[in-house]
């Protein structure tokens, strides 16, 4: 990978990664759109395809992480995808180096699900030293992700442009996600609480973060099989809890759906 990047770099083509965990859907069709657009005719978008097991802190969680390489490539070959790099392995048997954050990390997904983001730091900086790409690209819906991504980019000098595609969404309003291929149809139908749940923030402007908690808590939970792992209200900017809910700010949501962990966030 590394000496084919090097080919593209001494071409001066720029290149543009979208890096991914696979079972690609129309969330990731749109980011590869994005790709292509910053990588013009004739720049090089490359997507990455590795379901990475330093970033699962449940081993249940990546046995059935959903895989489906070939129509993956299908999709790129769709997209005009310049290069697909699947690797099967990434680290060493003895690997013993992982990438720390100390603030970003510490709340939300961070909370729940330890080691997860030293598990994706420590690999997307690896993709970025062996696709050495001018642009990346990452979702909104994980926005703690691209947030801890774009604090990695910053700290560490890494010569790479962090770009942020919009959430796709199902008619209902369910954030596109591959764990959505694990829930039932019922389960399904009831995932799009967490969207109306956005949605009823952005209708509460100047509401107190804790009471539009508890009446989000509430409106989550009607729903048989959801149950809420934590809503919060913050700065956009560095993840902080605010006080009182106001434009600009950001909802941030986890929940379980049946088995299934959704994550999901809203602009407010
Ligand atoms: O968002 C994902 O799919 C993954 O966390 C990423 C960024 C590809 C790292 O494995």
């Amino acid at each position: 990978m590394q000496r084919q990047a090097a080919v593209w770099r001494n071409a001066a083509q720029r290149v543009v990664l979208v890096p991914t965990m696979g079972a690609l859907h129309e969330g990731h069709r749109s980011l590869i759109r994005v790709a292509r657009r910053k990588a013009r005719v004739d720049g090089i978008v490359v997507v990455s395809i590795y379901v990475n097991p330093l970033q699962f802190n449940d081993s249940r969680d990546l046995k059935i992480y959903p895989r489906s390489l070939s129509a993956d490539k299908q999709l790129c070959r769709e997209e005009s995808v310049d290069a697909v790099f699947a690797p099967i392995s990434l680290y060493e048997k003895d690997a013993s180096v992982v990438l720390v954050e100390n603030d970003l990390t510490t709340c939300l997904e961070g909370k729940c699900r330890p080691g997860h983001f030293a598990g994706v730091m420590t690999v997307v900086a690896k993709l970025f030293n062996l696709v050495c790409p001018d642009f990346s690209v990452f979702g909104e819906k994980d926005f703690q992700q691209a947030t801890v991504i774009k604090r990695m980019v910053r700290d560490l000098d890494f010569p790479v442009s962090i770009l942020l595609g919009p959430t796709k969404r199902e008619e209902d309003g369910l954030a596109i996600s591959s764990r959505n291929l694990l829930l039932t149809g019922p389960q399904r139908r009831q995932g799009a609480v967490l969207s109306k749940a956005i949605e009823f923030s952005r209708q509460s402007l100047g509401s107190r973060a804790v009471d539009l908690k508890r009446k989000l808590k509430r409106l989550i939970e009607k729903e048989p099989d959801v149950r809420v792992d934590y809503i919060e209200f913050v700065d956009t900017l560095n993840l902080k809890p605010v006080k009182v809910a106001r434009k600009g700010n950001r909802v941030l949501l986890a929940a379980r759906v049946g088995s299934v962990r959704l994550i999901d966030n809203g602009l407010l």
